[in-house]
C-alpha cells in the first residue's frame, strides 16, 4: 500500500484529529471518507482472496472480522458463502457506512477480542486490521476466532510480503510505526496501528498455539517479487473438525 491520500479523502487536519483520538473514535471520524483513503483494502486483494477461497468452499455462514465499511462482506463473503454473512467492528461510524452501502448483511458492533459468537461460522475473513492489535493480544484474538468458527471452519486473511529492507516502502512503514510509537508514548487515548508487527512466522506460531492447522496459498494474481516469492499470501487457518481425523 501507499500512504498517500486522494483528493476525495480526508484532509491533513482531519487526519490529525483522527490520529489524536482513540482507535475506535478515530475510525468513527474517518468512516464517511474511509473508502477514499489508502487504509482500505484494495479491490484486487479482495478479489484475489475470493478467487482463492472459492474452490475451498462452499461455506455456509461467514464473518468479516473488523469489517470496517463492509468491503470484505461485499466482495468476498457474498461470493463464497451460501448462508448469512455478518460484519463485526467496534466503530459505529464504520458500521453505519457498511449498513448504508452493503445491503443484505448483518452488522454487529463488538470488540474482536470479545466476539459474541460460538461455533457459528464456516468462514471468518479479515482484511487490513491486524495492525490494530499488539502482538501480545494475538493469542486471545485468535482464540476468539477459533471459538466463533464451527469445527472444520476456516479463518482466512491475506498477508503482504514485507518490503525489501532499505526500499522506499520499508522506510515509509518504519517512519509510520516510529511516529505511532512516539505518539502513543506521549498521548492518551492510544491509537494503535503498527504496520511492522504482524510477521508471518510469529502469526503462524500464534495460530497453531490457538489450535488451528495452518497453511498458506500464494495469491498469484497479485504477482511475485524479483526473488520469485509471492507479493501476497493467503493464510488458511483451519479449526480442526473433531469428526474427521484428516483435519486433526
Ligand atoms: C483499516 S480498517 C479495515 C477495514 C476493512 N476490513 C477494510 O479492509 O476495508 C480497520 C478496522 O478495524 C476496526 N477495529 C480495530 N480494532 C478493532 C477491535 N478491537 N474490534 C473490532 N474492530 C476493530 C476499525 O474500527 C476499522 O474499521
Amino acid at each position: 500500500m501507499t500512504l498517500f491520500i486522494s483528493p476525495e479523502g480526508p484532509g491533513l487536519l482531519e487526519l490529525a484529529r483522527q490520529a489524536m483520538s482513540s482507535t475506535q473514535r478515530g475510525y468513527d471520524l474517518l468512516a464517511p471518507k474511509f473508502r477514499s483513503t489508502p487504509f482500505r483494502t484494495p479491490d484486487e486483494v479482495l478479489d484475489a482472496t475470493a478467487r482463492a477461497l472459492r474452490p475451498l468452499g462452499p461455506f455456509e455462514a461467514g464473518l468479516d472480522l473488523c469489517c470496517g465499511t463492509g468491503l470484505g462482506v461485499d466482495r468476498v463473503l457474498r461470493r463464497v458463502c451460501t448462508g448469512p454473512v455478518t460484519g463485526v467492528d467496534f466503530s459505529e461510524g464504520m458500521l453505519d457506512e457498511a449498513r448504508r452501502t452493503v445491503p443484505g448483511a448483518e452488522w454487529v458492533r463488538a470488540d474482536a477480542r470479545a466476539l459474541p459468537a460460538r461455533d457459528a461460522f464456516g468462514l471468518v475473513v479479515s482484511f487490513g486490521a491486524f495492525g490494530h492489535f499488539y502482538p501480545h493480544e494475538r493469542p486471545a484474538l485468535f482464540a476468539q476466532v477459533h471459538a466463533a468458527l464451527r469445527p472444520g471452519g476456516l479463518f482466512a486473511f491475506p498477508v503482504a510480503a514485507p518490503p525489501r529492507v532499505g526500499s522506499g516502502q520499508y522506510w515509509a512503514l518504519w517512519g509510520f510505526d516510529t511516529a505511532m510509537r512516539v505518539r502513543n508514548a506521549l498521548w492518551r487515548p492510544r491509537f494503535v496501528m503498527y504496520y511492522r508487527r504482524f510477521r508471518l512466522p510469529e502469526v503462524r506460531r500464534d495460530l497453531t498455539d490457538a489450535g488451528f492447522t495452518v497453511t498458506t496459498l500464494a495469491l498469484e494474481t497479485l504477482g511475485r517479487l524479483p526473488d520469485g516469492s509471492p507479493r501476497c499470501r493467503l493464510v488458511l487457518a483451519r479449526r480442526p473438525d473433531r469428526g474427521r481425523s484428516s483435519d486433526s
